[in-house]
């Protein structure tokens, strides 16, 4: 079990606070990664937070957590429904023995059907949507049990 954790989430997520807020909540991204931190803190792990539009750093990101033995708690926003190459690095990472939790703060199997499958879900150590920012608080908890 690694004590250090990767925090990564995924496109439009650095809008959070003004992103669709009925949806989303008003807790800002910062307030999220502060709220990660603490929670890491009070759990004994070590966390760094990330966050990217961009598919191919998110990759590059589950390649270094992958070639350092860190776990990952991941929230590839749109990149879940569709990002073949997200998949397979997920894959890669668990196949290195890291663990990997899928977060998202909305309950995508309750929304639009094209939100309903995961292409990294087939991978993650385990799942935990729904619960706004206390998504990723109860992955880090998760990971340190
Ligand atoms: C999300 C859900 C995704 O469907 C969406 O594309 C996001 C955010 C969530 O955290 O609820 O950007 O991952």
């Amino acid at each position: 079990m690694s004590s250090h954790v990767l925090v990564l989430s995924g496109p439009n997520l650095a809008a959070l606070g003004t992103r669709e807020p009925e949806v989303y909540g008003s807790t800002t991204l910062a307030q999220l990664h502060d709220q990660v931190t603490a929670e890491a803190d009070a759990v004994g792990l070590t966390v760094d937070c990330r966050q990217t539009d961009d598919e191919a750093e998110l990759v590059g990101w589950l390649h270094e957590a992958a070639r350092a033995g860190w776990d990952v708690v991941l929230n590839p926003a749109a990149f879940t429904h569709y990002s073949y190459a997200l998949g397979d690095a997920c894959a890669h990472l668990v196949g290195c023995g890291s663990r990997l939790v899928e977060v998202h703060l909305s309950n995508p199997a309750a929304r639009e059907s094209f939100r309903q499958h995961s292409v990294v879900a087939r991978s993650a150590t385990g799942t935990v949507a729904g619960f706004g920012p206390g998504s990723y608080l109860l992955a880090l908890r998760a990971l340190a049990r």
